[in-house]
Order: C-alpha cells, then sequence, then structure tokens
C-alpha cells in the first residue's frame, strides 16, 4: 500500500514516522520546499537499523510522485502563529489546498485522501468541491483529536487511565466544537458520577481552547504529536479495514438534519473509507449548535474561488 502524506512540516513528518513505524505501508513525503522532504525521509530511513524495521520512506518535491497512492494525508498549509484563529489561515490555505486537491485528482483519483489543514471543516468541504471525489473516500481529521484531548484532560483530572475513558466530540474543529459529556463514558460509568457540572464545564472549555493553549505556550507552530497520532489511527483504520468508528471530519447529507456541510461526526471507518456515519441521539441544544456550524462551515467554503 502506497500512503502519501503532503506537506514535511511537523504534524506531516511525525506521521510518515508513525505510519512507516506501524507497518502500514510505504511513504511518500511531499513537500513544495526543495530537499525538504527528501532530508526528512533520509533521516527516518536512517534510523531503521536501530529500529530493525525496514520500513520505506521515500521524499520528494515532484508532484507527480504521488501517481500510484491509495491514501492521501494533506497536511499542507500555514499553520497558526500566537493570537490567530484556524478562521485566518482561511484564504491563504485554501489556495495551496486548491493547488494540492488538483494534482490528486490527476495523480491518484482513487485514493482515499484525509484532510488535515486548517480551518479543517472548510477545508475538508472545499475540497470535496475542487475534486468532485465521493465524500465516503474524503474527509478529514478533525474531531477524533479533540475527543482524544477531551479524553486527556478528563483522564488527568481524575486521575484515571486515559485508556479507560472515552471522550467524545463532535462538530467543527474550532470555536463552536461539541464535548459531549454526556456521551462520554468511564468503563461504561458516566462521567457525571466522577465530577461536577463546573468542573464538566471547565474541561469543555480547555478542550476547545487546547489547540490555542498549545499555539500560545510553543510561541510558534502548533500542535503535532497529538494531531499526527490521530492521522494514524485513521491511517491504520483504513489500511487494516478495522471497521473502528472514530472522529471524522465528514460531509453530512442529511445527517443530524444537516444537509451540504462538512462537520466532525462518528464514523466507522474501513478499507473504503467511511462506511457509515453514526447518528447520536443529540438534545436540541447540541443539534441546533451543530447545526449553526454547519452553516457557517458552509458559508465559509461558499466564498472561496471555485
Ligand atoms: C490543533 C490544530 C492542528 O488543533 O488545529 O492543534
Amino acid at each position: 500500500m502506497k500512503i502519501s502524506i503532503i506537506g514535511a512540516g511537523n504534524v506531516g513528518s511525525l506521521t510518515a514516522m508513525r505510519i512507516a513505524q506501524d507497518g502500514l505501508g510505504d511513504v511518500l513525503l511531499l513537500d513544495v520546499v526543495k530537499g525538504r522532504a527528501a532530508g526528512k525521509a533520509m533521516d527516518l530511513e536512517d534510523a531503521r537499523p536501530v529500529l530493525k524495521y525496514n520500513y520505506h520512506i521515500k521524499g520528494s518535491d515532484d508532484k507527480a510522485e504521488l501517481k500510484g497512492s491509495d491514501i492521501v494525508v494533506v497536511t499542507a498549509g500555514l499553520a497558526r502563529t500566537p493570537g490567530m484563529s484556524r478562521q485566518d489561515l482561511l484564504l491563504k490555505n485554501a489556495q495551496i489546498l486548491k493547488d494540492v486537491c488538483l494534482n490528486i485528482k490527476r495523480q491518484a483519483s482513487d485514493a482515499i485522501v484525509i484532510i488535515v489543514t486548517n480551518p479543517l471543516d472548510i477545508m475538508t468541504l472545499y475540497a470535496l468541491k475542487i475534486t468532485g471525489f465521493k465524500p465516503n473516500k474524503l474527509f478529514g481529521m478533525g474531531s477524533s483529536l479533540d475527543s482524544a484531548r477531551f479524553t486527556n484532560l478528563i483522564a488527568q483530572e481524575l486521575t484515571l487511565a486515559a485508556t479507560d475513558i472515552e471522550g467524545v466530540v463532535i462538530g467543527v474543529h474550532g470555536e463552536g466544537m461539541l464535548p459531549l459529556p454526556g456521551f462520554t463514558k468511564v468503563k461504561g460509568v458516566s462521567l457525571d458520577e466522577f465530577i461536577d457540572d463546573k468542573k464538566i464545564e471547565s474541561l469543555i472549555r480547555r478542550t476547545v481552547n487546547r489547540g490555542a493553549e498549545i499555539v500560545e505556550s510553543l510561541g510558534t507552530g502548533s500542535a503535532f504529536f497529538a494531531p499526527s497520532a490521530a492521522i494514524a489511527a485513521i491511517v491504520k483504520a483504513i489500511a487494516k479495514d478495522e471497521k473502528r468508528t472514530v472522529g471524522l471530519c465528514s460531509y453530512l447529507n442529511g445527517e443530524y438534519g444537516i444537509k451540504g456541510t462538512c462537520l466532525g461526526v462518528p464514523c466507522r471507518l474501513g478499507k473504503h473509507g467511511i462506511e457509515k456515519i453514526i447518528e447520536l441521539d443529540l438534545s436540541p441544544e447540541e443539534k441546533s449548535k451543530l447545526a449553526e456550524s454547519g452553516s457557517l462551515v458552509a458559508q465559509a467554503a461558499a466564498q472561496l474561488p471555485a
């Protein structure tokens, strides 16, 4: 299997490393900056004797190398700097994404495509428009990262194993994100058995702001360890036909009463991409928040050049 990653920045190169070390396939790392992807691929392959593992990573700046890819991960684009919202990146990254998508369409029209570029939900909807790909084969990473963050913050708060907790977050990968404490369980036990509403509210706020908290702390660049872990898990679910349910930014066509936009929702994932969108039984308030985010995403994507 050929797994290509476009963008050899922090997220792209760490994703390449995780995918290679997980033995999911041959990896191509592609970047427009001459020599950047090649250098990172050389460095990653130099680790093989130490790790005792013969994975293959090729680095290139030649867009034509994408040919024959089975899975393409798009991380290309600018990252946030302190004080910048994901939205501020919109126009710059749309331009980058359009070029990238046209190349994917030319070189790998059968590939499953995972969008990571921010603002993620708008970029996913835009990429669907540019490529004309089916929504089961083109989707975004978003809410699996947000769910991981919610889960981790709960685990830290309760001093419990993060692996015992299943935090659920849906919606936009941005300010309107919807952590769902009502669907979040600790080994089957509801979250409100462990903490009070006030504490839950504060965990929700921290989850929504987690990306920005990391950007502020780093001073330059944005998160990459958890994002790359979330992407590698998605690639694994496809490559191994796992039928796992993961949070993905998916095109909605009537699910949750929403049509014609992209938002993070739980999806069953296998070798053909999204096999099923799982509809959670949301409260009217949650439903209307989700619909509101969906409209904002659609409006923003409609303003981008066709
Ligand atoms: C974040 C970026 C990847 O949430 O959107 O850290």
